[in-house]
């Protein structure tokens, strides 16, 4: 079947199954790599995006479910690619091999969106469900705080 799903603000119809994991759709169909395949089930956070606007795990999330939203995915966060938490993510010189980082500032951009001054344990708390294999989370902390005061 097709589905139109809204994509970073463009509307683009895909002949797939319903049942079809967004991420699928945005890194075969699309061609938007940026978003990444880590586990497939809802256990890492690389493959996460926005969809109105909250942070979501494509991997599991059926094309169908996000018919009518918006989904938004790193390569939308900003129109040049200088959204203030990737500004802060290269000063920290955060990643390491930098295959789960996508995920990690699509996350780290729900919890700027609603906590203007989010405090240490808050930014943990939230970017808790976000592995990184490089260990790289003091420094993901440290960008988000940047981020956070720049706002
Ligand atoms: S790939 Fe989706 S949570 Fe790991
Ligand atoms: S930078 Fe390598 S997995 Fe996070």
């Amino acid at each position: 079947m097709s589905s139109t799903i809204h994509v970073n603000g463009k509307a683009t119809t895909v002949d797939v199954d319903a049942a079809t994991p967004l991420l699928w759709v945005i890194r075969e169909h699309l061609q938007l790599t940026g978003t990444k395949f880590g586990c497939g089930i809802a256990a890492c956070g690389a493959c996460t995006v926005h969809v109105d606007g909250e942070a979501v795990r494509s991997c599991v999330t059926p094309v169908s479910a996000v018919a009518g939203k918006k989904v938004t995915t790193i390569e939308g966060l900003s129109p040049d690619g200088n959204h203030k938490l990737q500004q802060a993510w290269i000063a920290e010189q955060v990643p390491q091999c930098g295959y789960c980082q996508s995920g990690q500032i699509m996350q780290a951009a729900t919890l700027l969106a609603r906590t203007k001054n989010p405090s240490r344990e808050e930014i943990v708390r939230h970017m808790d469900g976000n592995i990184c294999r490089c260990g790289t989370y003091q420094r993901i902390v440290k960008a988000i705080q940047r981020a956070a005061k720049e706002a």
